[in-house]
């Protein structure tokens, strides 16, 4: 939910490049009681997919979204479908076994075959276009472990080798390809579903903030107004879960950020998605724009609220498509923000083992478009008491010690560290020092620190820090102009109004 960024410091748009250029169908507010069979919160690819499949078979579905359908985490992807996510496969054939590495490939492979069909057999008008995916190392010691993940790749039976050479004029120590994987517009393929969404009666409701579920054998999804969606089924599929229903996903998930610059490329592209193995990553696929080809490059990520001035991490991709492509001028930048699981596997289906009629789907890393589908799709087949061959593999239940354990006491210790530090740091400005358009940690009134944000009209917003979720100090984004909260990912605008969860209440304003 990141519609409101107001990045002025250059000339390129803080919208995504698919949001720029494409409109999504707007829809009304829930203001009534509304019974359904399914009722979905969250109206990207997951949700709508999950429509989808539900209405076909018959079932009365609702849609609930806290702001516009689709532009949240979706509207802010790379958009490549692939099952390539990133150096992978040989983690997973240790870590959780060569089966689950297995049903992980097919499960992401049968999403790309399903948005393919999808877009074949119903013309979509997308730019769906299948492409080779790249990982490739620049590092004799990353080039070993691509070494490694080809070795993977031929025990799973992935369509993918060793290469030493990319299609791209990039030197490179080593790299590894995964074949016929895609790339599309998201906005484009999910507005035409949203369309047929329509034809077969889905109800749509945005600017609904889902906050609480009344549990129950007919749950009911209480929004913000305090209107109730009853239904037999409830999915959660608010990128962040806004019901935690005692399944401590905060505890089990930590959120990143990542940025995505676009500029025109001079010259033809020979084709191709690229990602780097080593950092900082460069993630790299090429958009039509009106016939020209528009570069993306994505990278920087960090956890949210620790990474420093965003500004420097846009500068830096820039810096990257200037040096390796000739880019000197860029049209879009974006920031999007990604949550990681414990075992990198996205938590799919029951929200916890007592919860038979609300399912979640979070934790896609950076790979939304084939996870969200395989989300999609599995919930679909549980709501329809069908098995499913990937339940357990993306049960939230699930735990494989290794490395679950090692990476929740990194995690949890990290959130420590944060929660004392954001007690300590910041605050040598006052409110008078804050420039227009620039926002900061000052002393406020009895030297009580605060955070301050001048508008680019002068006008002065005062915040407090503390998270309204545990607590934590929430640090200053200069480039996307939000107050992120370092222990669990949660963000605000400058004003403190809720972007992202799992905080559901505004930070408190001090002015
Ligand atoms: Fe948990 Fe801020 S998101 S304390």
């Amino acid at each position: 939910m990141e519609s409101n960024l107001n990045n002025n410091t250059n000339t390129s748009s803080s919208e995504s490049y698919w949001m720029a250029n494409t409109t999504p169908p707007s829809f009304p507010e829930l203001n009534e009681n509304v019974n359904t069979d399914v009722g979905i919160v969250g109206g990207g690819i997951t949700g709508i997919t999950t429509a989808y499949l539900l209405a076909k078979k018959g079932y009365n579905v609702a849609i609930i979204e806290a702001d516009q359908i689709i532009t949240g985490t979706t509207g802010h992807t790379t958009a490549k479908i692939t099952a390539q996510h990133d150096l992978i496969y040989d983690e997973f054939i240790n870590h959780l076994g060569e089966e689950e590495a297995k049903q992980y490939y097919q499960a992401n492979e049968e999403a790309l075959d399903f948005i393919k069909q999808k877009v074949k057999q119903s013309k979509i008008e997308c730019e769906f276009k299948e492409e080779d995916a790249y990982i490739y190392a620049t590092t004799n010691k990353k080039a070993q472990t691509i070494e490694k993940e080809a070795q993977a790749y031929e025990t799973l039976g992935i369509d993918g080798q060793y290469v030493d050479q990319l299609p791209i004029d990039f030197s490179i120590q080593a790299g590894i390809v995964m074949k016929n994987q895609a790339q599309f517009h998201p906005i484009k393929y999910l507005t035409h579903l949203v369309k047929e969404l329509q034809n077969m009666g889905v109800q749509i409701f945005e600017n609904t903030t889902a906050v609480d579920i009344i549990e129950g054998n007919e749950p009911k999804i209480v929004t913000k107004y305090g209107f109730q969606v009853t239904c037999k089924h409830v999915v959660s599929s608010s990128h962040f879960p806004f019901y935690d229903g005692k399944g401590l996903y905060f505890s089990r998930m930590y959120a990143e950020r990542s940025y995505i610059v676009g500029g025109e490329l001079k010259g033809e592209f020979a084709g191709g998605m690229y990602l780097s193995a080593d950092k900082p990553k460069r993630s790299i696929r090429t958009a039509n724009m009106n016939g020209k080809e528009l570069l993306l490059i994505g990278g920087e990520s960090h956890k949210t609220g620790q990474g420093g001035s965003s500004l420097q991490h846009f500068q830096n991709l820039k810096d990257f498509g200037k040096e390796n492509f000739g880019i000197d001028s860029y049209l879009y930048n974006w920031g999007a923000q990604d949550l990681i699981t414990l075992d990198k596997v996205p938590y799919i289906g029951q929200l916890t083992s007592r919860h038979s009629n609300i399912f979640v789907a979070t934790g896609y890393r950076k790979w939304g478009m084939t996870n969200g589908t395989t989300a999609a799709l599995l919930i679909s087949d549980l709501i329809q008491e069908k098995d499913n061959p990937y339940q357990d593999l993306f049960s939230p239940t699930r735990f494989y010690a290794d490395p679950s354990i090692k990476t929740f006491l990194s995690q949890n210790a990290n959130v420590a560290a944060e929660f004392v530090k954001g007690k300590l740091s910041g605050g040598s400005k006052r409110a008078e020092d804050l420039r227009k358009d620039e926002g900061d940690t000052i002393t406020y009134q009895n030297n009580q620190k605060a955070g301050g944000y001048r508008d680019t009209n002068g006008q002065l917003h005062i915040i407090d820090r503390t998270c309204t979720h545990l607590g934590c100090e929430v640090e200053w984004n200069d480039g996307e102009k939000t107050w992120d909260c370092p222990c669990h990912g949660s963000r605000f605008s400058y004003d403190g109004e809720v972007y992202e969860g799992p905080a559901d209440k505004p930070l408190k304003k001090l002015n």
